[in-house]
């Protein structure tokens, strides 16, 4: 078996507190060769390159496809472009993994489906927090009946002031004065893409496809301050959807600026005879394979349990973006043994519909009906 030759696209924050540290350790060099990394801020490409060693380094996203020493990308750019630069991708017969969101509509994520099929490469979509232990044994717990009949569930995330405050945004050379912006401007702003959607694929990887959606929504903040500028914001950062599951069992999912009712990025599950609230069923900690090795995290059982997704062995515990790892090894599985990855394309797709048809729902004030499924 040939190592997966990758380039990643995109050398910001995510890359470089992730991506490309993982990638380039000693013990994937069997499975992954990093062969390329692409950004066209000036000297970013040429920096992370020298830092950490990868053969080729481009500003122009056509060169790095017409590299035929990499098979596989990894797609780390704003995601507004996810859509164009994964299509691209795809027509050049490259995998793709994409750093969520997928795309910022069904229409883009379903033609990158079809694409994909035709040309005969593999998908994979962040978040796959399927993947997670915990999620696995709270699916399996609310199908045994544990809290009864489930009657609703509710999660989210919110802003805050995440993305101006990473380390890799605050300093003066090419690699650490990266801009955030974009995180605050359509398409693919606000809180929704990007920190909502691991509440979602949590929430309907454990409670199956969503029927129906409704939702109030609107840009709350509209200027944020980054290093002493005023930047605009019209990406909507305030919004609350309403999640019909079918047999009147309802959820309530929040992207936001800021406060939270559920733990991290996780739901809470409430029925007839219990709850799951984050890591608690019915106020005791949940039992889950690997919770005695998250347990052992100085910083507790959210941090450890990055420790316990799969691939995520002890030479890698130190580097962040675990999960993201994780699912990049997906790609490699799947296109090196055929086994299907839990983050798939379909279910990224399902999420990526009900925030779409959540703002849609804001904007026109109906409820609309979900089409696809996972
Ligand atoms: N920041 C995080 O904590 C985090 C965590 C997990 C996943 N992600 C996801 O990773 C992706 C990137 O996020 P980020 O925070 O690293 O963004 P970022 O703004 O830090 O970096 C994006 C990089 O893409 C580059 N870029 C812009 N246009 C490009 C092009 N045409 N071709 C190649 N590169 C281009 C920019 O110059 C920049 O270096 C997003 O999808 C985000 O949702 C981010």
């Amino acid at each position: 078996m040939h190592p997966l030759r990758f380039g990643v696209v995109g050398a910001g924050s995510v890359a470089q507190r992730g991506i490309l540290p993982h990638l380039s350790m000693p013990d994937v060099r069997d499975r992954v060769l990093l062969n390329a990394v692409c950004d066209p801020a000036p000297g970013r490409a040429d920096a992370a390159a020298e830092k950490f060693a990868i053969p080729h380094a481009y500003t122009d996203f056509a060169a790095l496809l017409a590299d035929n020493t990499v098979d596989a990308i990894s797609l780390a750019t704003p995601i507004g472009m996810h859509y164009a630069q994964g299509k691209a991708a795809i027509l050049a017969g490259k995998h793709v993994h994409f750093n969520k969101s997928m795309t910022t509509t069904l229409a883009e994520a379903n033609e990158l489906i079809a694409l994909a099929r035709s040309h005969n490469v593999q998908l994979v979509a962040s978040p796959g927090e399927m993947n997670r232990p915990h999620n696995q044994e709270i699916r399996r717990l609310i199908q045994a009946g544990a809290i009864g009949d489930l009657c609703w569930a509710v999660c989210g995330a919110s802003f805050g002031r995440y993305h101006e405050n990473e380390e890799f945004r605050l300093g003066n050379d090419p690699l650490t004065n990266i801009d955030p912006s974009w995180y605050y401007r359509k398409p693919g702003g606000g809180p929704l893409y990007d920190m909502t959607v691991y509440a979602l694929h949590g929430l309907t990887g454990i409670l199956g496809p969503a029927k129906r959606v409704t939702a109030m929504s609107g840009v709350r903040i509209p200027q944020r301050e980054f290093r002493g500028t005023m930047v605009d914001c019209d990406a909507d950062d305030n919004t609350l959807i309403l999640i019909d599951f079918g047999n009147n069992v309802y959820a309530m999912a929040h992207g936001t600026p800021a406060g939270s009712i559920s733990e991290g990025f996780s739901g809470s599950y409430f029925g007839t005879k219990g709850s799951i609230v984050g890591l608690k069923l019915n106020g005791e900690p949940l039992r889950y394979p690997g919770s005695d090795i998250a347990d052992s995290h100085p910083d507790g059982r959210w941090a450890g349990n990055q420790w316990i997704l799969p691939e995520v062995g002890t030479a890698h515990r130190d580097i962040d973006e675990h999960h993201v790892y994780a699912d990049i090894m997906q790609l490699v599985t799947a296109v090196q043994h055929g086994t299907p990855a839990v983050a798939s394309a379909q279910h990224a797709a399902h999420v990526i519909e009900i925030i779409e048809a959540g703002l849609r729902a804001a904007e026109s004030g109906n409820t609309q009906h979900l089409t696809s499924t996972f």
